[in-house]
């Protein structure tokens, strides 16, 4: 019933105030807000995204929701804040994490992320993110980190970026870009597509440059190529960097600078994509090469576009623009 939802929106934000507190006002967030810091994190970002920390003392959240009036066991079960078990018994999933609230689209605070950020005790390693589990409140299928600070500047500039992770989306937020999401390690869901459907027909990919971002970034491009609303562009990061360690090791002003200008089309994208790994000097392979080029050239709809990459195939493999024309028009066929 709604007034489940009401309450559960309540314990989060007394959860979201609590951990965010510790983080920035206590001795207990010491090591983790300085581990911020370091990292490139302002003050206000950590004020603006309302970053947290999770205590090791497991028993803290439910003592402070206690205190607040939240102790319905019912109502903290639901929540996914506390490890699963069956007793009434109420340890912080988060232990020993930093916190990255997750917004549904109206802003409220649905869910958290939180990343290891020292060594683990002991041998036992955890994984570097643990997402909330999926709630009444949160569907991980439909929500888009940042989606709610973003939506004003994606409307104004009809264009979204889509970046991996948090540390991605902050950093671009403190070198001014404001309309950068992230779908948050999963890949893109037709629900999160048609949220972002809603407010603009641009994507710009800008994943991490490392080989998994590179396939992320494949995937990407192929499952948004499914809604033909959408224009693409893509911007690679050299040096397998992401968009966080290019900030923090090129500059602020480099990273504008080659989000607005280094941003290949999806075409030439594609073609280096298809490109890695094949010795072109060797003729079956540019064979296999120019008929996967023409494949993908056969679902681009501009002519312009399609012209200019058929000069760019004709120039480079001396080829005739009519054979080309020929051969790419079999796939269009194919297509159909
Ligand atoms: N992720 C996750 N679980 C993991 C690793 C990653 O949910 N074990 C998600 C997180 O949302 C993360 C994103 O995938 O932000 C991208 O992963 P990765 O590139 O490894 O992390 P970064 O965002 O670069 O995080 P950091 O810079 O803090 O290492
Ligand atoms: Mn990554
Ligand atoms: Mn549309
Ligand atoms: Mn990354
Ligand atoms: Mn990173």
């Amino acid at each position: 019933p709604d007034s489940m939802q009401a309450k559960l929106l309540a314990v989060y934000e007394k959860a979201e105030y609590f951990y965010h507190h510790l983080l920035v006002n206590t001795q207990t967030g010491e090591e983790a807000y300085r581990y911020l810091l370091d990292r490139g994190m302002t003050k206000e970002s950590i004020e603006t995204f309302k970053i947290g920390f999770s205590p090791p003392k497991r028993e803290a959240l439910k003592l402070y929701l206690d205190n607040e009036g939240l102790n319905d066991p019912e109502l903290l079960k639901k929540s996914g804040l506390f490890s699963d078990r069956e007793d009434d018994v109420f340890l912080d999933r988060f232990s020993n994490r930093i916190l990255f609230p997750i917004n549904n689209a109206k802003g409220q605070t649905v869910a958290f992320s939180g990343r290891a950020f020292m060594e683990q005790s002991g041998n036992y390693r955890t994984a570097k993110y643990m997402n909330s589990p999926e709630t009444d409140l949160f569907n991980k299928r439909r929500v888009l980190f940042n989606y709610d600070k973003a939506r004003a500047s994606i409307r104004r500039e009809n264009e979204v970026i889509l970046f991996e992770g948090f540390m991605d989306v902050i950093s671009a937020w403190q070198a001014g870009v404001k309309n950068g999401i992230a779908s948050m390690g999963t890949s893109l869901t037709e629900e999160q597509i048609s949220v972002l459907d809603k407010v603009t027909d641009h994507v710009v990919i800008a994943y991490d440059g490392d080989d998994a971002g590179l396939e992320a970034t494949k995937r990407a491009t192929d499952f948004i190529s499914k809604d033909t609303h959408f224009t693409m562009e893509i911007a690679t990061f050299p040096e397998k960097l992401d968009p966080d360690d290019y900030i923090q090791t090129k500059g602020i002003e480099a990273f504008q600078d080659f989000l607005k200008h280094g941003r290949d089309t999806l075409m030439s994208f594609l073609m280096a994509y298809h490109r890695k790994g094949l010795n072109l000097k060797n003729e079956s392979e540019r064979l296999k090469y120019i008929e996967i080029v023409l494949k993908e050239l056969a679902r681009v709809t501009s002519a312009i576009e399609r012209e200019l990459y058929l000069k760019q195939l004709q120039d480079e493999f001396d080829l005739s623009l009519e054979t080309l024309k020929e051969q790419m028009h079999t796939f269009v066929i194919e297509q159909q």
